[in-house]
């Protein structure tokens, strides 16, 4: 199928999760982009340990559903995720995950590029470039940043810099779109702000790309009702096992004012049509016990197909490990190029 064909599936429950209005953008947004020449898309993930449902919805999803109408690349941010992991047996068994979780999902590495971050050094050579053209008070603005100070915590200058590590990893592809939640729009908007910033001082070199954030699924929250984060405990893996989802979603808190249990409610809607939810949920109202299981059975649905599927590939290291040694190589033609001319418009070419 050609590229620029329209392949947005208009299967109304796979876009569960979303309100009509939710699906009607991104229904306009893709014909949108089919109807004009190809657009580029590019998004990462943190190899830092197993993906959650907060994760899929709010970004990972919309990399399977866009990457047929776009030029797509999918990275894994190893650097970035070398902030927190810093010991590299799991910081390997990390990356073979994230790419096995990419496949599992469905991105096809036929039509994608699937790639690490380590492996195209032009991504640590621009970052560089972005910092030399950035103060240290505009990079003191960061959410990650402020919090990590409002924690008193150790700031790393690799934590510092995040954001301009970011900026380049969407410049220099020439990116128009960032699928994200909403936790990274500032990081989408520093990637802006330095291209213009760029482009102001040596001419026109880089595009400015757009976040992609999907309202509904901006913030997914978690079990305790805060946003769903690695970090609050509040996760339900992406590929977890029956034992694994029946804890967590048991763990939902609920308050006894035998109200909708909103927490139970927000999860469930990701999976279920919100119109179907409410009947549901006024039958069963005060029950917090039947609803949590009927959610647990949900969840499994949707997630045994992916654990299979991942379970099969991840008997084939060496097919994935050649899937990224091709990305690489894909992400590396184009990343080359690009720094050539940004070496020319920084006169380091001699
Ligand atoms: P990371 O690994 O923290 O998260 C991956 C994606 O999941 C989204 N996300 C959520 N969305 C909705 N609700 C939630 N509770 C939730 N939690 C996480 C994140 O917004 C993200 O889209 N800095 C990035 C990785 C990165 C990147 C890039 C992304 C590096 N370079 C270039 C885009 C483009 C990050 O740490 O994502």
């Amino acid at each position: 199928m050609s590229k620029t064909q329209a392949t947005f599936d208009p299967k109304p429950d796979s876009h569960v999760g979303l309100s009509l209005f939710g699906k009607i953008a991104l229904f306009c947004y893709t014909m949108n982009v089919n109807e004009k020449k190809q657009k580029t898309l590019l998004s990462g993930v943190k190899p830092t340990g197993h993906p959650h449902i907060g994760n899929y919805f709010g970004a990972m999803k919309q990399f399977v559903e866009l990457q047929n109408t776009h030029s797509g690349y999918f990275m894994i941010a190893d650097y970035h995720a070398l902030n927190f992991i810093q010991n590299a047996g799991e910081m390997r068994q990390n990356i073979l995950d994230l790419a096995l979780d990419y496949l599992a999902l469905g991105l096809d590495p036929k039509t994608s590029v699937i790639f690490k971050q380590s492996d195209v050094q032009e991504h640590t050579e621009l970052a560089w470039i972005f910092d030399t053209i950035t103060t240290m008070p505009y990079l003191q603005r960061a959410h990650a940043y402020k919090d990590a100070q409002a924690k008193d915590k150790e700031i790393s200058v690799g934590t510092f810099n995040y954001p301009m590590l970011m900026a380049a990893d969407i410049l220099l592809y020439d990116t128009d779109v960032v699928p994200v939640g909403q936790d990274q729009k500032q990081h989408v908007e520093y990637a802006r702000d330095t291209a213009e910033k760029f482009n102001r001082i040596f001419s026109e070199t880089f595009k400015l790309p757009e976040p992609l954030i999907l309202a509904d699924v901006a913030v997914v929250l978690g079990t305790d009702g805060q946003k769903m984060s690695k970090s609050y405990n509040n996760t339900i893996p992406l590929f977890a096992e029956p034992e694994e989802i029946q804890k967590a979603v048991m763990g939902i808190v609920t308050d006894s004012s035998g109200e909708l249990p909103k927490n139970v409610f927000a999860i469930h809607k990701l999976f279920r049509p919100e119109a179907e939810l409410k009947s549901l949920y006024e039958a069963n109202n005060g029950k917090y016990k039947v609803l949590k299981e009927a959610l647990i059975a949900d969840i499994e649905a949707f997630i045994a197909p992916l654990r299979e599927r991942r379970k099969v590939l991840a008997q084939d290291e060496k097919s994935v490990l050649k899937i990224l040694a091709e990305g690489a190589e894909k992400a590396r033609e184009v990343a080359r190029e690009k720094m050539k001319v940004v070496r020319e418009k920084i006169g380091t070419t001699l």
